[in-house]
């Protein structure tokens, strides 16, 4: 992970380059650094922890120069240290890095026996070393970098600054994402757009082994085989309320707020004015031609994806394969003619997705994503991209990008049930005006947020929790589960209902508070006896439900949570409305970092 910013500008660099970094944290916060060249010296500044840390640091310790690189860490070889801090430097090059170089024991060991030794434990200083070698060889700096990436293995966005060279810049990325952003007079690289889009919104994206020669007023890109080659630039669309918290007390509860803004602006991106239609982009997808789906993500994104797997499966008659993508992309699986695969990805850039959908490509009839960043790796290796128009999600925890993402998974398997024939163009009307009433509802839903935190305050007292559902409640109570131990640090766990007899069932006391989510739909008698199960064993459950199911239900329940009815094929979305306000209010009320949770990141670039 981790993101990496560059500038060759006309003034001094560091007060941007701390900008752009602050806009780059999602991708880790373990410590950050930035080095300029000023005066034909290399000098950095770097501390452990949060970027605030840097800024402060700065204020005491300024750093001059009009060229600089800078870096925020996700550690991933040695531990959050100083010493470990990015840039790494030697006496003539200075780095930063996205990636992991997994042969740089190897690369160690070369350089050991060369003489030279390593200060720090990452895999980066040995890039630094390499380039610092290959020119003491009497290699140029462009030259440098290129013999020092052929040496690599592994994933990488590098970033070089070089003594005596103000005016020149070397980027290079494999497996890691890298854009070049151009300005007046001015140069830029950054892990993403939105770390450039103060300085500009015309952007190129290098490619996989490109390198890169940047001086103020040149670039020249080459490939791996030092070919010169033309890279388009594009223009960027860049969400300028992006770093604003529009008066809430974090992100989090911003986007979960947002959310039925940014489903309604997703639905009406696809769905036609009469309801009579789902519009996809571009040629679409003809879901007649295929007979299976295989679908592979992670995180939270998985548990979309899991949610799909029930509706393109009962709504469309489409078999649906799911896995965890850094389980797919080991497990080569076999993919049969008519299969397409579908790969979900809010940053579109996690490097497990982007290996499966790579290990899919030219196998399957044709790859499809659902993504929140349509300029992303996952979506330009895309046949087809499904936007689904949420805006910049900052909180770590994703939560409006999910609901958005299971609104166009809905909507995708309403598609292919209609072109399948398994619905009616009149059911699938009825349909689409029941997602078209969504938002509406789930604004009305949004006044549990008091009753839930008064249980989060009581729930943040407990060590464990557990969630239990059914059917399409199932992955809701994964990810209810995901969310409340990533944010609260509660450990977690969801099980389908009907497993709870076969194991977790033995965790239950009277310590245990236990979630129950359960609408009244078929399935809810079901759920109701496993229910009565925890509390016949003391657990304290907390029932989520609608105004039917708790007239049924809530005696003896311990907390019942009301929704507004709602066509039970939506209420997957509408039910991850009261998992995050469950988690949101839990992590305040124990007063954890609410958007920027120990040990994570939002884009997760490495595997
Ligand atoms: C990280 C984030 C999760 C996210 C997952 C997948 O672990 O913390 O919130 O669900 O990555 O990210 P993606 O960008 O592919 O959806």
């Amino acid at each position: 992970m981790c993101g990496i910013v560059g500038i060759l500008g006309k003034h001094e660099v560091a007060p941007t380059l701390v900008e752009a970094l602050k806009r780059l944290e999602y991708r880790g916060y373990d410590s950050a650094g930035i080095a300029t060249v000023n005066d034909g010296a290399l000098e950095r500044r770097r501390a452990i922890g949060k970027l605030v840390n840097l800024s402060d640091l700065l204020v005491h310790q300024p750093l001059a120069g009009k060229s600089g690189i800078g870096h925020t860490r996700w550690a991933t070889h040695g531990a959050p240290t100083l010493t470990n801090t990015h840039p790494h430097q030697t006496r003539r090059v200075a780095v930063v890095h996205n990636g992991i170089i997994e042969n740089y024991r190897e690369l160690r060991a070369d350089l050991a026996q060369a003489g030279i030794t390593h200060q720090t434990e990452t895999d980066t200083e040995t890039v630094a070393l390499l380039a610092q070698h290959y020119i003491d060889q009497g290699a140029t700096p462009a030259d440098a970098v290129r013999r020092t990436v052929a040496r690599l293995e592994g994933a990488y966005a590098l970033a070089f600054l070089f003594e005596d060279e103000p005016d020149l810049m070397i980027a290079a990325r494999k497996g890691s994402p890298l854009a070049i952003g151009h300005g007046d007079g001015e140069v830029y690289i950054g892990s993403d757009a939105i770390a450039l889009a103060p300085m500009t919104n015309r952007v190129t994206y290098l490619e996989e082994g490109d390198c890169a020669v940047l001086t103020r007023s040149t670039i020249t890109i080459t490939d791996p085989a030092g070919t010169p080659v033309v890279r388009t630039p594009r223009t960027i669309r860049v969400d300028a309320a992006l770093i604003d918290k529009a008066g809430h007390k974090h992100f989090m509860s911003k986007e979960i707020a947002q959310q039925p803004t940014v489903i309604g602006e997703t639905i009406a991106a696809y769905v036609a004015a009469d309801a009579s239609d789902i519009n996809l982009p571009g040629e679409g997808i003809d879901f007649t031609k295929i007979n299976r789906l295989t679908m592979a993500s992670c995180g939270t994104a998985y548990y979309a994806c899991l949610t799909a797997k029930y509706w393109f499966e009962q709504l469309a008659g489409l078999p649906v394969e799911v896995d965890f993508a850094s389980e797919f992309r080991y497990r080569t699986p076999p993919i049969s003619d008519g299969t397409a695969a579908l790969f979900v990805s809010q940053s579109g850039e996690t490097a497990d997705t982007l290996a499966a959908l790579r290990y899919c490509a030219g196998k399957a009839q044709s790859i499809l994503s659902v993504t929140n960043v349509p300029e992303s790796s996952i979506a330009r290796e895309s046949d087809l991209t499904l936007p689904i128009y949420a805006g910049a999600e900052i909180g770590v925890a994703s939560t409006k990008a999910f609901t958005c993402q299971l609104t166009v998974l809905l909507l995708l398997a309403l598609k292919a049930a209609h072109a399948r024939g398994r619905i009616s163009s009149q059911t699938l009307q009825e349909k689409l005006t029941a997602v078209r009433g969504l938002p509406a509802i789930f604004n009305q839903a949004m006044s549990i947020e008091d009753h839930v935190r008064s249980i989060s305050q009581r729930l943040a007292e407990s060590r464990d929790a557990l969630f239990l559902g059914r059917g399409l409640m199932f992955p809701i109570a994964l990810e209810g589960a995901l969310k409340l131990k990533e944010i609260s640090y509660i450990h977690a766990e969801a099980y389908a209902s009907g497993e709870l007899k076969h194991g977790p069932i033995a965790l239950i006391d009277e310590k245990m508070p236990v979630v129950v989510m359960a609408p009244r739909d078929a399935l809810f008698d079901k759920t109701v006896s496993n229910m009565q199960e925890v509390m016949a064993r003391g657990g304290k459950v907390i029932l989520i439900t609608d105004q039917s199911g708790a007239t049924s239900a809530s005696e003896g329940v311990w907390q019942t949570i009301i929704l507004p009815d709602i066509d039970f094929d939506l209420t997957p979305i509408l039910y991850a409305l009261p998992v995050q306000f469950l988690a949101y209010h839990t992590a305040v009320t124990k007063g954890t970092d609410v958007d920027q949770p120990r040990n994570l990141a939002k884009s997760v670039t490495v595997e």
